[in-house]
């Protein structure tokens, strides 16, 4: 069987896992799902780039040894990818033992190709980036950032990168595909059209990092140590070299310069393809946790799925261009092309199965053709060949296609009435040609959508995984006819736009709160301290505030108050033989609805008084903003009713 390994980026542990790394990683899992139903025998791997003085300063600041430090944060991102999924051979972290030794044989063999010298340098470093800086001069910040520079004067070791240019041009230029998409290898190109200066490959100002033979004192640059994970995570197997490297463009001149330098010095095979995916904006600027403005990934896969963001992120951003993240655009597609897509031609299709054929599919007549035939080789043949190219939109594109169409056959058809009709040999024909085109449909976007297309393939009455399958058996009429399908499940359900969105805001919350601890940084106030320009109410002791009995109270009923568009008349729950009735102000914000069955907070000691000819027992708690419009305080625990607050 071919052979093809594949890799992610290692990731550094100065932060926990954002969107951002889960681009990369479900890109890989993705590309290795494909290449296993194109008959593959696969590898992927991803890992934790854990030395460096930025890893050592992280793990200062939280209290930790960089040691106790990195192991919590690479446990974080192993914890993710599993609950997303990923078919991962492997995590390679660089404190690994094993990879220590495999970096120290890199630089012994470039060494004895005559490719490292000692000398000195000073120059101004990034923390940030873990490079100099090059022509940087006092003051400059970096320009990717904007943080300070270092002056940094070391002597080290230095790899004769300016002998390398020559061969490095040659490699790009003979290889057009070595580096994808087109626009970063002109980048690349053009940098390789000055002269090269030597890099620096080893320190003598940091001890968190892997010790240079011979050489007490000095540790390895991080990057000539991160690069070497690839190796190292399948050095034991034989693997090397991989088939593919993906990344983000922000790491290509490391990819694809330095490293094809490092191993042609090594005399060690190089990669066959590095291909460096755009970046996800977050209000036009880019996801980072130097800047903050990072999304998390798990919140969105408790509330949507982790193939809605799979879906999301592969057919909104062209796989090479910069793309902007939202939520709201999230759940747009969502619900656009997975519920009433692919979900609901699944629903349909096999609904119309159990009713009208008993919940077997029935077997195509005789003398039928297959009209939706030309339908699934136009969409094979397109999905195939974006996978292939990694234009992943354009592949859904395809396949979506192929839904559109097999919905557009339902409709003509319409075989409610062939049904009522007793065209049962017409009845047959259509409602195998969907179904065929669903499996078809399935079986293309498995990939990129592993969990559903499981759940679709076993509701389509397959007993053996859709993993199993390959795109060679992919042409239309393959589907089993007799083959019995289970009840129906719905596989996509509809999502409201608000509530997801909240949903997805509030775990985010916690996921971050959760992770800061974990970082051993002070978790920022959910709200900010400052109380927005109101002043604060005089000074008041203990014993005034416990005057306020503040209580846990729960929704029972909820309407609108006759003749106001403010007042909201509900029943609350606090514990007592009957539900209070309190009349609040909350209408023009809060519809009924939305009340019912919610945990509020009560003052539930107020005297009583009537508004609208209603008697209030009670006042509920609410955030009142500059707008004016009330935000009805709430629990993210559950809280039993009845309880007090103090
Ligand atoms: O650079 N958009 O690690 P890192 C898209 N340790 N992808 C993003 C992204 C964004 N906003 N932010 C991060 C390092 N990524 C080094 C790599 S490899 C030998 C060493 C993804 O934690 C993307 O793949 O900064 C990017 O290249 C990678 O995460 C950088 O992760
Ligand atoms: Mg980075």
């Amino acid at each position: 069987m071919d052979k093809y390994y594949l890799t992610t980026p290692i990731y550094y542990v100065n932060a926990a896992p954002h969107i951002g790394h889960t681009y990369t990683t479900i890109a890989g899992d993705v590309i290795k799902r494909y290449k296993q139903m194109q008959g593959f025998d696969v590898v992927l791997t991803t890992g934790t780039d854990e030395h460096g003085i930025k890893i050592q300063r992280s793990a200062e600041k939280a209290g930790q040894t960089p040691e106790a430090f990195t192991t919590a944060v690479a446990n974080e991102f192993s914890a993710t990818w599993r609950k997303f999924g990923f078919a991962l051979d492997h995590e390679q972290r660089t404190t690994d033992p094993k990879h220590a030794a495999n970096v120290q044989r890199l630089f012994k063999d470039c060494l004895a190709n005559g490719y490292i010298y000692k000398g000195s340098y000073t120059g101004y470093y990034s923390v940030v980036n873990e490079a100099f800086v090059p022509d940087a001069k006092e003051g400059d910040v970096d320009p990717e950032t904007g943080q300070p520079l270092e002056k940094i004067t070391e002597e080290n070791y230095f790899f004769k990168l300016s002998a390398f240019r020559e061969k490095l041009i040659a490699l790009h230029e003979n290889n057009p595909d070595f580096l994808q998409p087109e626009t970063r290898r002109n980048e690349v190109l053009a940098f390789l059209k000055q002269d090269l200066a030597d890099l620096s490959i080893t320190r003598t100002t940091i001890r968190w990092g892997i010790p240079v033979p011979d050489e007490p004192g000095h540790v390895f640059y991080v990057w000539f140590d991160a690069l070497m994970a690839y190796h190292t995570a399948v050095v034991e197997q034989g693997r090397w070299p991989a088939d593919l490297h993906l990344i983000g463009k922000e790491i290509v001149r490391f990819h694809a310069v330095y490293w094809p330098a490092f191993l042609m010095a090594a005399g060690w095979e190089l990669p066959k393809k590095i291909f460096a995916h755009g970046w996800l904006l977050f209000d036009n600027n880019k996801m980072s946790k130097s800047r903050g403005n990072i999304v998390r990934p798990e919140p969105i896969r408790q509330a949507m799925g982790a193939d809605a963001l799979r879906y999301y992120l592969l057919r909104e951003i062209v796989f090479g261009a910069d793309g902007n993240f939202a939520y709201d655009a999230m759940v747009t597609r969502y619900n656009a092309d997975l519920a009433n897509g692919l979900g609901n031609l699944a629903s349909r299709t096999l609904s119309m199965i159990q009713q009208y054929r008993g919940g077997v599919i029935p077997a195509l007549p005789a003398e039928a053709t297959l009209p939706l035939a030309t339908n699934i080789a136009n969409a094979t043949a397109a999905a195939i060949d974006a996978y292939e190219k990694f234009e992943f939109s354009k592949g859904l594109e395809a396949i979506w296609q192929l839904i559109g169409a097999a919905d557009k056959y339902i409709v003509e058809q319409a075989p409610w009435k062939l049904f009522k009709a007793k065209e049962e040999d017409k009845l047959n024909e259509v409602l195998y040609s969907i179904a065929d085109a669903l499996r078809a449909a399935t079986l293309l976007a498995a990939p990129v959508l592993p969990e559903s297309t499981a759940k679709i393939w076993r509701l389509l009455g397959y007993a053996t995984p859709l993993t199993a399958e390959r795109f060679g058996q992919l042409e239309a009429g393959q589907l089993p006819a007799g083959q019995a399908i289970p009840p129906v499940e719905p596989v996509f359900p509809r999502l409201e736009m608000q509530p997801t969105i909240d949903k997805m805001n509030e775990l985010e919350e916690i996921e971050k709160a959760r992770q800061d601890l974990l970082l051993g940084k002070t978790p920022e106030p959910v709200t900010p301290a400052d109380p927005g320009g109101i002043p604060l109410a005089s000074q008041i002791t203990i014993d005034d505030f416990v005057k306020v009995d503040l209580r846990v109270g729960q929704v029972k009923f909820a309407e609108k108050v006759k003749g106001s568009d403010k007042l909201l008349h509900m029943k609350i729950d606090i514990g007592e033989a009957e539900p209070r009735t309190i009349v609040a102000g909350i209408s023009q914000v809060y519809d009924p609805e939305s009340m019912l069955g919610r945990k509020v907070v009560i003052v539930a000691n107020l005297a009583p008084r009537k508004l609208k000819g209603i008697e209030s027992h009670g006042m509920i708690v609410a955030a009142s903003t500059a707008d004016g419009k009330p935000t009805v305080a709430g629990f993210l625990e559950d809280v039993p009713i009845g309880a007090r607050l103090k």
